[in-house]
């Protein structure tokens, strides 16, 4: 099998892993968290292309350049994952699978954050598992792109 592009995409405030409650959140950064992807990502025969932005205009430009470009995605939104539709439609027009990732337990914290405008065009999504949502999240793609 030939070698899948996949795109790691970040939204606002994760750039700041290792900063934030750790309860929820564990003591990882960013940088460990996409180090730790790549890893798992070569087991795999996926290359993995890492983008973080906390700006709504650079994260839409970038799913649309993404087109054409990558077989499949991982998504954490953040806070835009509640809310917000534009995000939505610019990972649709992605135009390819992609599974939405949440670090912490979203169904297990405040009611707003059990609420995802992304879901509905996601292949799957994953939350609460920590780090490891993300090595299940790379399996489901594994599945989806065979
Ligand atoms: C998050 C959950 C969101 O509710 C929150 O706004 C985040 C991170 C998670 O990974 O658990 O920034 O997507």
């Amino acid at each position: 099998m030939s070698e899948r592009r996949i795109a790691l995409l970040h939204g606002p405030n994760l750039g700041a892993l290792g900063r934030r409650p750790s309860a929820h959140y564990g003591d990882f950064t960013l940088a460990e968290l996409e180090r730790q992807v790549r890893e798992w990502g070569a087991e795999r025969q996926m290359r993995i292309g890492c983008f973080q932005t906390d700006h709504e205009g650079a994260f839409i430009s970038h799913c649309h350049g993404l087109a054409g470009i990558v077989d499949g995605a991982i998504v954490n939104p953040g806070a835009w994952t509640h809310y917000q539709w534009s995000i939505r439609d610019a990972l649709e027009i992605m135009g390819v699978p992609f599974v939405e990732v949440h670090i912490s337990d979203v169904e297990a914290r405040e009611p707003h954050r059990k609420i995802s405008v992304i879901r509905d065009v996601a292949l799957t999504a994953v939350w609460g598992r920590g780090i490891d949502g993300y090595r299940n999240a790379l399996d489901a793609l594994v599945e989806e792109l065979s």
